[in-house]
């Protein structure tokens, strides 16, 4: 698996393309599946667990995108940036797992609690299951229409959401968020709180 190409968007968010994906994201979703009796979540909204956390050695394949993602995320920002793996009780939300079903929708947050870049894999995207919105620095809301194969990589401090799936086919995506070091580990820090959805 590589990285075929990079675009940049408003805002600085980047569209990376993967070629030769195929087998590492068919790996992860079956890991995913695998491990559902390990499976925590972060918060229930509309009658949906907003974020799937699953500890990252019961699903290997994921390193392989995380750590692709975060060479070219140090890159694309332009300073040293890490994604912490395996260390689940100090920092829960380095990534986790969005699975949406028809109906379902993520509002409007963002990840700027601890995280200095943050992204997002599409690893199965079902036609008309929900476009990316953010808001420029004006305001103004764009619309992305994700694409299986590709990450997004953008400044956790953007505002963002997705729209209604009306797929009846599962979609899942996997979110990330990179640090700089050293680490800003504080306790009372829920950055998806409910604080952070307007
Ligand atoms: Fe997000």
């Amino acid at each position: 698996m590589e990285i075929t190409s990079q675009d940049s968007l408003h805002n600085d968010l980047h569209l990376l393309k993967l070629e030769n994906f195929e087998e590492t994201f068919a790996d992860t979703i079956e890991q995913l599946h695998q491990s559902k009796e390990e499976w925590t979540f972060s918060h229930k909204i509309q009658r949906r667990w907003e974020n799937t956390y699953v500890p990252i050695d019961s699903i290997p394949a994921a390193r392989e995108i995380l750590n692709l993602a975060t060479k070219a995320a140090s890159k694309v920002f332009g300073r040293s940036l890490v994604c912490i793996q395996g260390v689940e009780r100090l920092i829960k939300d380095s990534f986790w797992f969005n699975l949406m079903e028809e109906g379902h929708s993520t509002g409007w947050h963002n990840h700027k609690a601890r995280a200095h870049a943050s992204g997002v894999c599409y690893l199965q995207i079902p036609e008309d299951s929900g476009k990316f919105r953010y808001r420029d620095s004006e305001g103004t809301v764009h619309c992305h229409t994700p694409i299986q194969g590709t990450i997004l990589l953008f400044p956790s401090t953007l505002n963002h959401s997705v729209e209604t799936s009306e797929s009846d086919q599962l979609r899942i995506s996997m979110a990330f968020n990179l640090y700089t070091l050293p680490l800003r580990l504080d306790p009372e820090d829920d950055p998806f709180g409910g604080n952070l959805f307007f």
